[in-house]
């Protein structure tokens, strides 16, 4: 019997109300412990990297992490994912999208997203439709981004609690089942109170906020899109809240600065260090924050 596909794997997650965790590597060594802390708890993940991380972090390219990936992958337990490739980046760049995701998806990359979000809606439709297109060749599924998932962008966040109140730049329900049918996107990403820990020099080591979720109106996106759906900003959010997105067609989870930051000051001390922090950071992850332990049997059996 072949691996199921992720797009498979995805769908089931989401049709039994399970979450796919999909973990950031923005340093090479972060990958082998991630995997076995994936394996010893039973736990299926992707494993991702987004462009920024190639960037402003050393992540090195994306063929590098699939060369990593080649080394210490588990089709038990993973699955390798390009996260963001933004059309317009946070700095306020055009990217050659179209051609980086394919250049990953022929490195073999098995999903991949294109953030379109930082557009209009129409030129979102329009690139995210592109990926879609590009992406047929390989047989490869597309996540795309509605809604302002703010926090990569440099400068200050505006208050939490009241971005969350106005519920400005959460995704529409009505634009989503829209975007979705024109798109042909296989995944999306909503915001709905959640936001990416900061990226940005000198901010990158801050504490995230506990963001919430507003549950209500991730129903009223659920019950139009017609895709399983994808939370970016899974570090630290309020527990009680992701149980319930969990239950409301999230099926898969981002997470980055929950195992980014105990790396980073591990490695400060030495290499050894860095991997037994990123090790521990993920089992408390799977176990404590997401209740993922034990999913790759429920998934891939
Ligand atoms: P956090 O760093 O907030 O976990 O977000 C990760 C993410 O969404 C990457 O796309």
């Amino acid at each position: 019997m072949p691996y199921p596909s992720t797009r498979e794997i995805v769908n089931k997650a989401w049709k039994m109300g399970i979450v796919v965790p999909a973990y950031n590597v923005p340093y090479l060594p972060m990958l082998e412990p991630i995997v076995r802390a994936l394996r010893d708890s039973g736990s299926f993940g992707l494993i991702q990297v987004a462009r920024l991380e190639t960037v402003k972090f050393k992540a090195e390219s994306f063929t590098r992490i699939a060369e990593e990936y080649g080394k210490f992958k588990d089709p038990n337990f993973t699955r390798l994912h390009l996260d963001h490739v933004p059309v317009i980046d946070e700095d306020g760049l055009s990217i050659d999208y179209v051609e980086e995701i394919t250049g990953a998806m022929k490195a073999g990359y098995e999903s991949v997203m294109v953030d379109g979000s930082r557009l209009p809606f129409e030129e979102n439709v329009a690139a995210t439709r592109k990926v879609v297109e590009a992406a047929k060749r390989f047989n490869v599924p597309v996540e795309g981004e509605l809604g302002a998932v703010i926090g990569h962008e440099a400068g200050p966040m505006p208050p939490y609690e009241e971005l969350f109140s106005s519920g400005k730049g959460f995704t529409d329900p009505r634009e989503a089942s829209e975007f979705v049918k024109r798109s042909n996107v296989d995944w999306l990403s909503v915001a709905i109170g959640n936001f990416h820990g900061a990226v940005a020099p000198g901010r990158r080591d801050d504490k995230k906020i506990a963001a919430r979720l507003n549950i209500e109106h991730l129903k009223k996106i659920n019950a139009v899109a017609g895709v399983p759906l994808v939370l970016h900003g899974g570090s630290g959010i309020q527990k009680e809240c992701l149980r319930e997105a969990f239950k409301n067609g999230i099926a898969k989870i981002n997470v980055g600065t929950n195992i980014r930051q105990p790396y980073e000051r591990g490695s400060a001390e030495s290499a050894e260090k860095g991997g037994e922090m990123v090790y521990a950071a993920m089992l408390d992850v799977i176990k404590n924050e997401l209740g993922v332990e034990g999913t790759a049997g429920k998934l891939l059996g």
